[in-house]
Formats: structure tokens, sequence, C-alpha cells
């Protein structure tokens, strides 16, 4: 059977780092506060000049560079983000002239923090059904140009970077065995980022009342991530007839340490079968995933044969999960 496979990894983060106590000279928090609640305790945040497409583009470079495949065989780029460089055109456009990748069609993704995990049910369709070869899937946000640094509730939670993967087929036994995607757009207001589009363009009103920022109502978010992700996990296993002790490795969405733990915790795992970076770069919405498995890969936890369960949670609402063997 025809499935897609990751065949190489590759991210980029930003040089600076802002630290919990540099954030405590800005807004009415404390290092304490973040690491307990949260977890994390730095985030990288760009220069001025670096837009989503320049992260998605370094990260890809490595991706390719680790596969040793040139830009001009991809024949598909799919960036996930919510922080594109342009409302249009597509980050995916931008990122396809800088790498060169002529043959390549190129769209972006919008599912926020379900993003990458989105892209990859695309992407194992796409090469499944024979319509793509090579697909370059990249998660990348530059979310400190749409955070507000006066609200202490979300300035200290979000960070940038990209993450990049390359997939094609195989009809080996690795690869990506089952994805599944999930939305409830009932409850979009929990995290939002209200203006700049047809709803609410452009204008001095939406710039007063803060509308090009991003919104989130922590607490009640926290409580259904908790509650889905739990779920979705144990159903993931349930679908490809695995036991959670036959799992090697989970990558979750790094969007809080509790949610990660309390996942962890449902499926019994032990601590050193859950990757966690979360503490040096906060929440990265679509990039996070992506940047795990890229420090994973890097520091050998991905092995071969192994069971691997992916899953994230987020705006939207959107919830996603994928169980790969690696
Ligand atoms: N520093 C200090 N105090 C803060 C703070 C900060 N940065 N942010 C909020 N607080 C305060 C609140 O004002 C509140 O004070 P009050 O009790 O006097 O009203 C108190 O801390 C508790 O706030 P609450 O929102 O209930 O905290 P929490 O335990 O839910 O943690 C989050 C807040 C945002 C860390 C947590 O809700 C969360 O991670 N939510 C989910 C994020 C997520 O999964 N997003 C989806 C993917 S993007």
């Amino acid at each position: 059977m025809l499935r897609a496979r990751i065949i190489s990894t590759g991210s980029y983060v930003p040089e600076n780092v802002v630290t919990n106590t540099d954030l405590e000279q800005i807004v009415d928090t404390s290092d304490e506060w973040i690491i307990e609640r949260t977890g994390i305790r730095e985030r990288r945040i760009v220069d001025g000049n670096q837009a989503t497409s320049d992260l998605a583009c370094e990260a890809a470079l490595k991706a390719l560079k680790n596969a040793d495949v040139k830009a001009r065989d991809i024949d598909l780029i799919i960036v996930a983000t919510i922080s594109g460089d342009m409302p249009f055109p597509s980050t995916a456009c931008f990122l396809q002239q800088k790498l060169g990748a002529k043959k390549a069609a190129a769209f972006d993704l919008n599912a926020a923090c379900s993003g990458f995990l989105y892209g990859l049910h695309i992407a194992n369709s796409l090469i499944k059904s024979g319509a793509h070869k090579k697909i370059l899937l990249v998660g990348a946000e530059v979310l400190s140009k749409f955070t507000d640094w006066s609200d202490r509730t979300t300035c200290v939670l979000f960070g940038d970077g990209a993450g990049a993967v390359l997939l094609e087929g195989t009809k080996e036994k690795c690869g990506i065995y089952s994805t599944h995607i999930y939305s409830d757009g009932s409850l979009s207001d929990l995290i939002s980022l209200p203006g700049g589009g047809s709803k609410y363009p452009c204008s001095k009103e939406t710039i007063l009342k803060r509308l090009h920022f991003m919104k989130m109502k922590g607490n009640e978010t926290f409580k259904v991530a908790v509650r889905t992700l739990e779920e979705l996990a144990s159903r993931t296993l349930e679908e490809n007839s695995l036991d959670p002790s036959q799992l090697s490795l989970l990558i979750p969405h790094q969007a809080n340490l509790r949610i990660i733990q309390a996942t962890a915790k449902r499926l019994g795992l032990s601590t050193e079968k859950v990757f966690i970076n979360i503490e040096k770069y906060g929440n990265t919405s679509s990039a996070s995933i992506p940047i795990a498995i890229d420090e994973a890969v890097q520091s050998g936890k991905c092995r071969e044969g192994e069971y691997i369960l992916l899953e994230a949670f987020g705006g939207g609402l959107t919830w996603a999960s994928a169980l790969i063997r690696w």
C-alpha cells in the first residue's frame, strides 16, 4: 500500500531570545507565574525585517539539504500559517520563489495551531492518490507581529519559528498510518484575530479597539483542549489497533505544559516518551510540531520502525492527530 513518509526535516528559530524576565519589564507578570501556568521560560522573536516566508525558507533549505533533494524536484509546497507575509499572495508562493522551486504548485493553509497536521492529512492524501510525488510541508509563524504586547494574558504565550518536512511515497512499512482532522466553528470566539479581514477591515476604529491583535479566552480554551486532546489521542491509537505501551514517542503541539502532561497521563506515558520543548520557544502555532519533529530527529528520538503520535489543538476551533511509523 502506498503511503506518504517524511524523508527529511528542518527547522529555524530567530536568534533573538525574549525571557520571562524581559516580559516582567513590559507587563504585570512574573517568571514564576509563566513557568507554573505554561511551562514557558523563553521564546524567540524576529527582528523587524523578517517575515514568515523568511523563516519558512530557512527551515525548508535545511530539510532539502538533509534529504539531498533539489528545490526543482518539489511538485507541491504547502505552508500552514496564520501569520503569513500578506493576506495574498500566499506565503507558499513567496517561499516557492525564494527556493527556486519552479515546478511546484503552492498554497497556504489556515487551521491555526492544527495547521501542520491538517497539512499532513492533505499531503498524505495527495501522495496516496498519485497526484503529487514530492511535497514540501512547512509550518511557519511570526506571531510576534500580531501579539498585543500590553496584554499579559496572551503576550507571554507565543513565539516565532518555522519547521519543514519533505514527504514522498513509500510502499515500505514506515510512513503515515493515519491522520484525523476535526473542527467546531461554534467556538470560534475562543481564539481569534478579528481585524483586517472582510468582517472588520482596517479602520481607525479597529486599530483603536486593538482588533488587529490575537485574542484568547485562555481558561475556557484550556478546558476544551485538555478534554479534546485526551480523547483524540486515545481514539487515534484505537483506530490503529495500538496500545499506548506500543507508542515510542508523543510529539504534541506545544501550547501549555499542563495540557501536554494531561494527555500523557491519560495514555500512561512516561516523561521520556513525550517530546517537550515549550520552555525554549513558547507556542509557535503551526510551527510547533514540525520544529519538535526536527529536534526529535536530531536528538535520535525518532527511531526506525517505532510508532510516533502527533496531536494538536487550536483556533477555529480545530484539532488533529497523526500516527506515524518512523
Ligand atoms: N501573569 C500573571 N497573571 C496572569 C497572567 C500573566 N501573564 N495572565 C493571566 N493572569 C492572571 C489572570 O488575570 C487571572 O487573575 P484573576 O484570578 O485575578 O482574575 C489569573 O492569572 C488566572 O487566569 P486564568 O486565565 O484562569 O489562568 P490559567 O490557569 O487558565 O492560565 C493560560 C492561563 C492562558 C496559561 C491557560 O489558560 C492556557 O494555556 N490556555 C490554553 C492555551 C491553548 O491551549 N491555546 C490553544 C492553542 S493556541
